[in-house]
């Protein structure tokens, strides 16, 4: 079965289809929602004798009528989902969900911030705004790409290119149209002075609430962004400057660029912040010219983002939310959401309001129509009747190093139906791993002696042929 849908903008196979949506369908299986898609499929679909004419318009002629009909129907338990249960609050304003965009180019603009109320996000984090004279350079983005999709994403852009008035009429308007949705305005000062000046701005904005950005890696003014996320003592100076001049709640953006980010975040607090937001993108460079004909060597460190700095962010999140100094203050997390799944494992580890942006910006805003249906059936399925039950639910299951359990080991089983006997799991075994696999009769062989129960063999496996047995055997003496 063929499912290589591209996830067009205007989906050709619903027009054709004409009776369902197959096109969302699709989508939301790619965004691991097949609860969701299961919930919601009607009994008796008509593509058993259709003569599909969505398969004859699809551009890579993607299997759908099979994919459709290998869709489990059979659930008794159908539901309208209540949205109800995704209502939660940012520092004490209600929040519809706790889904953000995140600021970036993604809310940057009157009408992509309208838009993206109108498709359902609770609110926006503002493209940080400040005094500087911002030019960006072209290109600005890389990529890692596996099966042609983003992994992770390299920017190099800055902040708001608007002046800061025109800014403010723009949040303005939002807010006048938008009354009830969130308004989270990031701001950078370059010195106390601007901090404060750009605190007071903001004051009758229409901003809700402010995103202090002590984390942006791409500043060409240095002592700004993550250069100052780096240095408590100048968090703490510039959290205490912003709280004396405004009248709203604050957070402070922190950056990943550390290795212990408590510091950071101990000092917003010790200056007044009602939480922190985390992470901001990750220094990396992703490409190098290696033609030795251009003669200069085009390169540079920029910020990364996207699905491959999830694990960083959730270490930070954890972090954060293990921290006594940060009991009962807001968390916002992002750094790699792209499903509902994701979103979730930063609540259960104590965000209080997840935010996106490198998602967005390659599935688009209407992303939150499978963030919000996924989040709600699983919470509704588990007996939650708020996503405020879920939050830090996990963090006490997160063992630390020196108190994990070693006295067993959990062996791989082997799937001898699924195994085609490409050898991939004997390779890494005996190259990477304790050389405890061998081949007979073309058929990987486990020596119990050897295995040490590390997995590598359940990881490399390109046929899913491999998995975890669930008994955990007790090391030999
Ligand atoms: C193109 C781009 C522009 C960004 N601009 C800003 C910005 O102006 N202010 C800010 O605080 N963060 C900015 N960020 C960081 C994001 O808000 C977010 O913290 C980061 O990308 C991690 O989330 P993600 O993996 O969902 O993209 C930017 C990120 C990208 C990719």
């Amino acid at each position: 079965m063929k499912n290589n849908c591209l996830l067009c903008a205007e989906p050709v196979c619903t027009k054709a289809c004409a009776v369902m949506d197959p096109a969302k369908i699709l989508r939301s299986l790619s965004f691991d929602n097949e609860y969701v898609v299961m919930n919601s499929i009607p009994a008796e679909i008509p593509c058993t004798d259709c003569e599909g004419r969505c398969e004859a318009a699809c551009p890579v002629s993607v299997d759908i009528r099979e994919t459709l009909l290998g869709i489990r129907r059979d659930r008794p338990d159908k539901k309208e989902i209540n949205y109800d249960v995704l209502k939660t609050d940012f520092c004490g304003i209600p929040l519809e969900n706790p889904f953000l965009l995140s600021s970036s180019v993604v809310a940057s603009s009157y009408e992509k911030c309208a838009r993206a109320f109108e498709a359902g996000w609770a609110g926006v984090a503002y493209k940080t705004v400040c005094f500087m004279d911002i030019e960006e350079a072209s290109p600005r983005y890389s990529a890692v790409k596996g099966e042609e999709k983003i992994i992770g994403f390299k920017n190099i852009e800055q902040l708001s290119e608007e002046s800061v008035e025109e800014n403010i009429r723009i949040f303005r308007k939002l807010k006048e149209n938008y009354p009830t949705k969130f308004l989270l305005v990031s701001i950078m000062g370059r010195d106390e002075e601007e901090w404060i000046r750009l605190a007071e701005m903001m004051n009758d904005s229409g901003a809700d609430a402010l995103e202090l950005n002590f984390s942006c890696p791409n500043m060409t003014h240095k002592a700004t962004g993550s250069d100052v996320g780096q240095i408590p003592e100048l968090v703490e100076k510039y959290c205490k400057a912003v709280k004396a001049h405004t009248k709203l709640p604050f957070i402070a953006k922190l950056t990943p660029n550390v290795t212990h980010i408590e510091d950071s975040a101990e000092a917003a607090m010790r200056g007044g912040a009602d939480g922190v937001a985390a992470i901001n993108t990750i220094k990396s460079l992703i490409e190098v010219d290696i033609n030795p004909n251009n003669g200069i060597y085009h390169a540079s460190i920029g910020g990364y983002s996207g699905k491959a700095v999830k694990p960083i962010a959730l270490r930070f999140i954890a972090e954060l939310s293990a921290d006594k100094a940060l009991e009962g203050k807001h968390i916002s997390a992002m750094g790699g959401i792209e499903t509902w799944k994701d979103a979730l494992e930063f609540i259960v580890l104590g965000a209080d309001s997840v935010q996106v942006t490198t998602a967005v910006m390659q599935y688009g805003q209407r992303i939150i129509e499978d963030l919000k249906d996924g989040l709600a059936l699983y919470l509704m399925n588990h007996g939650f009747s708020s996503v405020k039950e879920i939050k830090g639910s996990t963090i006490s299951g997160i063992v630390p190093t020196e108190k994990l359990d070693r006295s067993y080991i959990i062996y791989p089983k082997f799937l001898r139906e699924k195994c085609v006997s490409c050898g991939r799991c004997v390779l890494s075994c005996t190259d990477g791993g304790h050389e405890a696999l061998r081949f007979a009769e073309g058929r990987p062989i486990l020596d119990p002696k050897k295995c040490v129960g590390c997995h590598l063999c359940i990881l490399v496996c390109p046929q899913k042929a491999i998995v975890s047995s669930e008994i955990k055997v007790p090391k030999r003496q």
